[in-house]
């Protein structure tokens, strides 16, 4: 793993702390890089209705469209956690070349969004 995508990672952690988890108590952050050097942070973000609640990369990916990042235009992204079905499909949406993340056994490691969502859905 490069020096850069580590300091992704670490960001993320960092972020974390900022999470809104009341429910669940497991606070997520997650930072993603754009090719031309923005980073866009996020965290997870829950609501007492449960179903309505927004994970950390999600949140992230939505502020970097926000400040008008487009699809192959983020190169990689840092979470705190193995991104859930749902977040891996917005992953691959967006072109990333790498996903940083703790997976279950707490170990950083490195994947593509075709690994972590292979046979993906597109219109
Ligand atoms: N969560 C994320 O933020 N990202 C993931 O990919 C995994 C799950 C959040 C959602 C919820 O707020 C909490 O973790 C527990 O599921």
């Amino acid at each position: 793993m490069t020096e850069a995508d580590r300091e992704l990672y670490d960001r993320a952690v960092l972020v974390a702390a900022r999470a809104y988890a009341p429910y669940s108590k497991f606070n997520v952050g997650a930072a993603v890089r754009a090719r031309d050097g923005r980073v866009f942070e996020g965290v997870n973000v829950e609501n007492a209705a449960y179903p309505l609640g927004v994970c950390a990369e999600k949140s992230a990916l939505v502020t970097a469209v926000g400040a008008g990042c487009r699809p192959g235009e983020l190169e990689a992204i840092g979470i705190t956690a193995s991104p859930c079905g749902g977040c891996r499909q917005w992953l691959h949406e967006f072109g990333l070349d790498r996903v940083i993340y703790a997976n279950n056994e707490r170990e950083v490691v490195s994947a593509t969004p075709a690994e972590l969502l292979p046979d993906t859905f597109e219109l």
